[in-house]
């Protein structure tokens, strides 16, 4: 196989890695220090002076970090108790080792997946040297008030789900496979909500996300959803009544995004396509938005006590089936390491092996593309299976909106067409892809 492409890094002016690296990235910062401030309060009354003493440290170390990014510094090792320090510390290494003697790997020389990855771990490791605020989640709030201002837009999904598929069993293929493209598509155009592309600032759904599919049909710009109904039909079709099938979903954000995955999730089990879901999430606070097990429980909390009776039927639902074992929440720390997904089997075996037990998974988002394509310089034309470099745990999808500078799979000159008449075609959200791999 030809050589791989290089990775995107700050070192190229005037890209979106340089950008995000010297605007971006720092007010992301700038916001993490604000939020502590403004809970000096709530930590004083919750643990005293030693409160007030931890917040302060934890401010002096980002504001340290700010500076160590927006001056070019050289990247250092973490140095906390976390299982995952060995990991990033070989990483550093590793980045170390490409360079020449003297040059040291640094924020805007090195690969912005591995740098932007990097501050996030930074920001998590300033807290877990300063309790009693060492769990706190920096952006907790932020991910809050996004859930609340999409209420609407839940409202709308929970509504459809409880009104539309009561019959669900009734439906025949081709309305079954009608109702999957719908959904699909929702989860799809449900990434737009992410707040790191926001620096934190209100991202959230206002639109009915239903009633706009049809107009958002033509920003699709691969549309692999048939492949993904033949395997799941397929697999129903051949499964016998003991068998499972399985599909995970590596999740991205919280908010109204993880609530299309939930409907998504709740559709596929009902109308039997599967019989088991996996959501994968986030062991810490990364990306802003992205989710974690304390963002995965609250929401099924929230919907549950919700004065809505769809949202709360839609919220009871959902911990019957994490009750019954039919929706299973994992964590693992790969997915808060700066690995492109193609060392997945090598650094992290056991979760290679977990996926392999699936029938498809789903990578939800930007994030989770550029780890599968590695973030690296690749033509628009090289097919996905190519770009994925050897990661084939099981046929898998991602269904993601453009927010950074890596597309594959396009037809010759689809991506060119953009170039001159929408420069900013790849980071500005407003295109998707829905591109799955066979695997085989
Ligand atoms: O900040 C860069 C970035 O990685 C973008 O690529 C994207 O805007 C965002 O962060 C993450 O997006 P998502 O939540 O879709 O993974
Ligand atoms: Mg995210």
């Amino acid at each position: 196989m030809a050589a791989v492409p290089v990775s995107l890094a700050g070192s190229f002016q005037g890209s979106f890695a340089y950008f995000t690296i010297k605007d971006r990235l720092p007010q992301i910062l700038t916001r993490v220090i604000d939020t502590l401030h403004r809970h000096k309060n709530e930590f004083f009354e919750e643990h005293g002076e030693k409160g007030i003493e931890a917040e302060k440290n934890t401010i002096s170390i980002l504001s340290k970090l700010r500076n160590e990014l927006q001056t070019d510094k050289p990247l250092v090792p973490l140095d906390d108790k976390l299982p995952d320090v060995p990991l990033w510390n070989q990483y550093l290494e590793y980045q170390q080792n490409l360079l020449d003697g003297n040059e040291q790997p640094s924020w805007f020389q090195s690969p912005w997946l591995y740098v932007e990855c990097y501050m996030y771990r930074r920001i998590h490791e300033a807290l877990v040297h300063n309790p009693p605020i060492d769990d706190y989640d920096v952006f907790k709030e932020a991910k809050i008030e996004s859930f609340f201002e999409s209420q609407q837009a839940i409202i709308a999904l929970c509504t459809y789900l409880q009104e539309h598929l009561k019959n669900i069993e009734d439906l025949d293929e081709k309305q079954l496979q009608e109702e999957l493209f719908k959904l699909l598509q929702v989860s799809l155009w449900g990434n737009k909500c992410d707040l790191s592309i926001s620096a934190g600032e209100d991202n959230s759904q206002k639109a009915s996300p239903l009633k706009s599919l049809d107009n958002l049909k033509t920003f699709i710009l691969v549309d692999d959803m048939e492949s993904i109904w033949s395997l799941l039909i397929n697999s129903k079709k051949r499964r016998t009544s003991i068998e499972v099938t399985r599909v995970d979903i590596v999740l991205d954000n919280a908010g109204y995004e993880l609530i299309t995955d939930l409907i998504l999730a709740d559709f596929l089990l009902s109308s039997k396509l599967v019989t088991e879901i996996h959501f994968h999430g986030k062991c810490i606070p990364w990306y802003v938005s992205d989710t974690t097990k304390q963002d995965f429980n609250w929401t099924i909390k929230q919907l549950q006590s919700a004065n809505n009776r769809w949202m709360s039927r839609c919220g009871m639902n959902w911990e019957g089936s994490i009750k019954k074992g039919v929706l299973v929440y994992h964590d693992h720390i790969f997915w808060t390491l700066p690995h492109e997904f193609c060392s997945m089997a090598q650094v992290a075996t056991d979760l290679y092996t977990e996926l392999q037990k699936s029938h498809l998974i789903i990578f939800k988002g930007d994030l989770n593309y550029r780890k599968l394509t590695g973030d690296r310089k690749w033509e628009f034309t090289v097919p996905f299976h190519q770009a994925l470099n050897k990661f084939h745990p099981a046929p898998l999808c991602s269904l993601r909106t453009l927010k950074s500078d890596v597309q594959v799979g396009l037809k010759p000159g689809q991506g060119e067409q953009f170039v001159t008449s929408e420069p900013d075609w790849m980071i500005c959200g407003k295109y998707g892809v829905v591109q799955f791999d066979a695997s085989l």
